[in-house]
């Protein structure tokens, strides 16, 4: 009776030692290919890359108020599902983002993710810093990247002026 339930003790033991050293393991390997992925080399002035997608360019003036206020709806119904504005959520926290990229990256992030998280530089090494979540086609229209373009201009314009 003793000496079973010495053998259960040992093999409990025994057990646990081998699950841990496997977990410690996997971690070794998720730690190399994560640091692998993030030697992806991006351009050395993220300004000076416009991204993969129908924008070329974009003419930016003083903002639009209307243009603000149309964006922040788009923004509050289709975006906050995975983004905040001073926080990392599902996706990057997007205050900051139009002194980061420039405007036609922005809008091509908008309109065309999926090849921008396949061929752009800066996208891809976003998805590996999101875990590998990607950012949705919401398949939106060229105004409504623009105002929501304007939106994001308008939040950094205020941040900035704090
Ligand atoms: C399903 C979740 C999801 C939704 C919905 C989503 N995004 Fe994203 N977004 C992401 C993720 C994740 C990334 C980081 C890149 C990647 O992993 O694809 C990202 C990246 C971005 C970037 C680049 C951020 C940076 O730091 O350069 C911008 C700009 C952006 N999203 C804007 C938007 C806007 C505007 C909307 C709404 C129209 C939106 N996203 C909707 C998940 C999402």
């Amino acid at each position: 009776m003793k000496k079973g339930l010495n053998t259960l003790l040992f093999l409990i033991i025994g057990f646990g030692f081998v699950a841990c050293n496997s977990s410690s393991q996997k971690g070794r390997q998720a730690e190399e290919s994560s640091s692998a992925i993030s030697t992806a080399s991006a351009p050395t002035n993220p300004l000076d890359d416009k991204g993969v997608g129908p924008i070329q360019s974009v003419q930016l003036g003083a903002i639009q108020p209307e243009l603000v206020k149309k964006g922040e709806a788009i923004f509050n119904e289709k975006c906050t599902a995975c983004h905040r504005l001073d926080s990392r959520y599902i996706g990057p926290a997007l205050k900051g983002v139009t002194k980061r990229q420039a405007p036609e990256w922005i809008m091509n992030m908008i309109l065309n993710p999926d090849v921008m998280i396949q061929q752009d530089p800066i996208a891809k090494q976003l998805v590996s810093e999101s875990n590998g979540a990607v950012m949705a086609n919401l398949h939106l229209s060229e105004e409504d990247a623009r105002a929501l373009l304007e939106y994001l201009r308008a939040v950094d314009d205020s941040s900035s002026s704090q």
